[in-house]
């Protein structure tokens, strides 16, 4: 079978749950040309070797072109306007140095160390506060009661969008975050909906950007609203609110798909489970150790602006390049027993954030929430087992993640301890009186005997509570 059928095969949704054994095959060819002229880059030291070569560049998306919609006016003059306006701002993922650079600079000064930690009570809170919701319940899909309304309501608190409005932009987010798969930009309908999703937060941002001029808090829209004067240069309106969406789309499903992803691999390495949660401080190498074997990003696309030879082969200017990180974190000839999840592993130089010039931002923002939310995860819920595996994905092959992913975690465990411990202490009350304290022991013994026997007899979920 030719290169080329193997990177459709990555993108058909029936592979998603494991495309794995297809980018092994497709690493037999470091760099494969696509009947569609693009080229896939497969290995660890291809995509390094290109990942910070200037003549890639990151500006490969079609200009935005509005749908028409049979008024006359929109469609010839105030489309055509608004889309040279868009197509001048995109937000700095899709940018070429030296505007990259500008943007990302004013970005990273508003973006501190010291403000990403702040958030860390914000997350532990939040996180609490969603697993308390799945009190009392059989089962727990961390997807919906977790894993999604986590990254929105932390990024809006950055942000410093009202909680009120949460539940809108979470809606936003969902929409938008398809407009970053390859499919998207195909699709008819599936463009105008970005449009027109695009169109409402944008207005929504230049109100409240507008808003915090007025009335600055310490947030991060506010700093980055009131830079420039006294000879400082200043971040655009248009490239503030393009800057504003591109955070909260790009650490939305990302961050998501971390969490999910992780506690799929951790459910399936209950080993590892179990380790993280006698000792959290094991957390951060889990995590990288998560982006590496599961990543949320598994590729993304440049353009060739030159030819450029690479691993023998010559791709030529003008050619699209498929940079698939997930396939190089997974390359043996860079890691040893590169398929096996092994959070011990020293030498762990992923690509589960990218690389070069547009190395993830929002990277030490992501490992805080993803710490937080696993170990919590791991600490509260009573012997978790997946309901589905593979659990069913959503449709995205760059943004790849299950669509839910049910736990059962089984409360009947404690319940029957509980029960065996007050079966034991009526009978300790009652023996005691009677028959002294041999009987007493025994009594004791058969009790928790019983709880135990229960206990391994019937796991199946139950109406009990799942969560402590
Ligand atoms: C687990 C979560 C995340 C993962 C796996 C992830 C992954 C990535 C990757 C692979 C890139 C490189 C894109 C490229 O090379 O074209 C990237 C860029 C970026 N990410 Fe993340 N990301 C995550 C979370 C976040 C968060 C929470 C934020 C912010 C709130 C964020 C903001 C950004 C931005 C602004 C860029 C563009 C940087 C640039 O172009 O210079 N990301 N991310």
């Amino acid at each position: 079978m030719g290169d080329d059928t193997l990177f459709a095969q990555v993108l058909d949704p029936r592979n998603r749950p494991d495309p794995y054994p297809l980018y092994g095959r497709l690493r037999e060819t470091p760099v494969s040309r696509q009947a569609d002229g693009s080229f896939v880059v497969s290995t660890h030291a291809a995509v390094r070797s290109l990942i910070f070569d200037p003549r890639l560049s990151s500006e490969d998306l079609p200009p935005s072109r509005r749908p028409p919609t049979g008024n006359p006016l929109r469609d010839w003059i105030l489309n055509p306007i608004r889309n040279r306006v868009v197509n001048a701002h995109r937000p700095l993922i899709f940018r070429d140095p030296p505007d990259h650079d500008t943007l990302r600079d004013f970005v990273m000064k508003e973006f501190t160390i010291a403000r990403v930690r702040e958030s860390h009570a914000k997350v532990a809170r939040l996180v609490d506060t969603l697993i308390d919701a799945c009190r009392g319940r059989d089962t727990v899909c961390l997807v919906d009661d977790l894993s999604y309304p986590l990254p929105v309501a932390v990024i809006c608190e950055l942000l410093g969008v009202p909680e009120a409005d949460e539940a809108q932009f979470h809606a936003w987010a969902i929409r938008l975050a398809t407009a970053l798969e390859p499919d998207a930009r195909h699709d008819e309908a599936g463009r105008r909906e970005i449009t027109a999703t695009f169109d409402a937060i944008s207005d929504y941002m230049r109100r409240l950007i507008r808003e915090k001029r007025r009335r600055p808090a310490d947030d991060m829209l506010s700093g980055l609203a009131a830079r420039g004067g006294q000879g400082r240069p200043a971040m655009g309106d248009i490239d503030l609110i393009s800057t504003a969406i591109l955070l909260l789309v790009a650490g939305h499903e990302t961050t998501v798909n971390l969490i999910t992803n992780g506690m799929l691999t951790l459910l399936r390495h209950p080993d590892e489970l179990e380790r993280l949660k006698v000792d959290p401080a094991r957390a951060p190498r889990v995590i990288e150790e998560m982006l590496r074997y599961e990543p949320p990003v598994h590729f993304r696309t440049r353009k060739a602006l030159g030819a450029i030879d690479v691993a023998g082969v010559t791709i030529p200017a003008g050619s699209p390049v498929i940079l698939l990180f997930a396939s190089a974190s997974r390359d043996p000839a860079r890691f040893a027993d590169a398929d096996r999840f092994d959070p011990d592993r020293r030498d762990n130089q992923h690509f589960g954030f990218g690389g070069g010039l547009h190395y993830c931002a929002g990277a030490p923002l992501a490992r805080i929430e993803a710490e937080i939310a696993l170990v919590t995860l791991c600490r509260r819920l009573v012997a978790p087992r997946l309901l589905d595996d593979p659990p069913p994905y959503r449709p995205g092959a760059s943004l790849r993640g299950p669509k839910n992913l049910g736990t059962s975690a089984s409360g009947l465990y404690l319940f029957f301890y509980y029960l065996g411990g007050l079966a034991g202490t009526a009978v300790l009350g009652q023996v005691f009186e009677r028959w002294g304290w041999g009987a007493c022991v025994l009594g004791v013994a058969a009790s928790l005997a019983l709880a135990a026997a229960l206990t391994l007899g019937l796991r199946e979920p139950s109406s009990a509570r799942g969560v402590t």
